[in-house]
């Protein structure tokens, strides 16, 4: 007996040490990293973390890195030291040029301030991304309503390495509801969506949801206010930019609850951030970027259009956001010669077809399942703008739309 006590002494004795070793290399990365909120100059990057961690990331034209620039994930002054999410947003790049980057994760030791301990950091793969601009490639994708859908999420991120799209629009509903910051981990980062190209992202209703959500911009970056005017700071989602010939405009339609719903427990201003947008839309359709483009795309995610003779938008309070989308959107969208929105949140694909009062195509993409869910693709060729939408479930193009360049005396 006192002998096999030894014996068993020497096994943990001699095991443990390993399973401690196994312990200190588990990874400090959780995700790998998203790359978000792309500009002609700038991009922001976010990454799971097992923290405490601190973090930065490193990037250069040069694949071997070595003349890369690093900055750190910082709220000035102070560097961040966070539990389960980093965050950098690089500012200063030059526009339509390949970037190549690698995120780098430390452990922190904070028992007090005089006993600090960071560890050496643990460093992503070397991977790349291209900044927009006017001669950048013509080249996005849409997708939308994954609603945290492990399969569908899968088929469609299989969808997008095959285009390699210069940008990915993700149009809202990303998950049903936001209840923690692990579920916006689990559904965002984790899936591993944006390593190699960057993600537009476009809100939907459900993106408004859960107890959690008000933290959403800690994962999901808004954009940099320097974008925009001070007047519009509160519009962090909306983004207009240029993707060589084709300018992209996102749009946000919040909640599709009226603001008195109960549901919302008088907690939401829906309707004059909806108003706010009209007037941005309305001065960013008369940028010079945005008014020379070829061709203009815009993006949100509850329909504009509803296919009912029985309602009338905006009379209706389940169609409150259609006051201002469908009314004032549109008719700016017709002044200004967009040719396409693209929208999402029925879950069931739809194409409306131009009409002489509406002269932009109105698209609606597919659902939440592998078998309904849609991805599209728009590239410019020939000097003509195609809209290819293809459904997830047996690959098939179910539409084909191309656009002819913008009339110049629209612009
Ligand atoms: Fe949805
Ligand atoms: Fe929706």
């Amino acid at each position: 007996m006192k002998r096999l006590l030894f014996l068993l002494t020497l096994i943990v004795l001699f095991v443990s040490p390993l399973f401690a070793d196994d312990a200190e290399k588990t990874s400090l990365f959780t995700t790998p990293v998203f790359l978000q909120i792309p500009s002609e100059t700038s991009i922001g990057m976010v990454w799971g973390v097992n923290g405490p961690a601190a973090g930065f990331v490193e990037y250069s034209t040069k694949e071997d890195m070595t003349d890369a620039k690093r900055v750190y994930a910082c709220v000035p002054p102070l560097r961040s030291i966070q539990e389960k999410v980093l965050s950098v947003r690089i500012r200063g790049l030059e526009p339509n040029t390949k970037y190549f980057y690698r995120a780098a994760t430390m452990s922190v030791s904070y028992p007090n301030a005089y006993h600090v301990k960071v560890g050496e950091p643990e460093f992503s793969a070397v991977r790349s991304f291209t900044t927009l601009g006017a001669n950048a490639q013509a080249s996005f994708a849409v997708i939308n309503d994954t609603h945290a859908e492990d399969d569908t999420v899968k088929a469609v991120n299989k969808k997008l390495k095959e285009f390699q799209p210069a940008v990915v629009v993700w149009n809202g509903d990303t998950a049903d509801n936001y209840k923690s910051e692990d579920k916006a981990i689990k559904s965002i980062l984790k899936p591993g969506l944006a390593k190699d190209y960057a993600f537009l992202f476009v809100p939907g209703n459900h993106d408004y949801r859960g107890t959690w959500v008000r933290n959403l911009d800690t994962v999901l970056l808004t954009r940099n206010p320097e974008e925009r005017n001070s007047k519009y700071w509160a519009l962090g989602r909306n983004f207009a930019v240029r993707l060589g010939d084709v300018a992209l405009i996102g749009l946000d339609t919040g909640e599709s609850k009226s603001d008195d719903n109960p549901d919302l427990l008088g907690l939401a201003e829906f309707e004059s951030y909806r108003e706010l947008q009209t007037q941005w839309l309305k001065e960013t359709l008369e940028r010079p970027d945005i008014k020379s483009a070829p061709f203009i795309v815009a993006f949100c995610h509850i329909p504009m259009i509803i296919p009912r003779d029985d309602v009338e938008p905006g009379q209706s309070a389940s169609y409150v956001w259609s006051r201002t989308t469908s009314y004032q959107w549109g008719q700016l969208f017709k002044q200004h010669g967009v040719q396409v929105v693209i929208t999402a949140h029925k879950h069931r694909y739809r194409c409306d077809e131009p009409t002489a009062d509406r002269p932009w195509t109105h698209f609606v993409g597919g659902g939440k399942s592998p078998q309904t869910a849609t991805v599209f693709h728009g590239t410019v060729e020939d000097g003509k703008l195609i809209i290819r939408v293809y459904r997830v479930g047996d690959d098939s193009i179910i539409k084909e739309v191309k656009f002819e360049k913008r009339k110049l005396e629209r612009r």
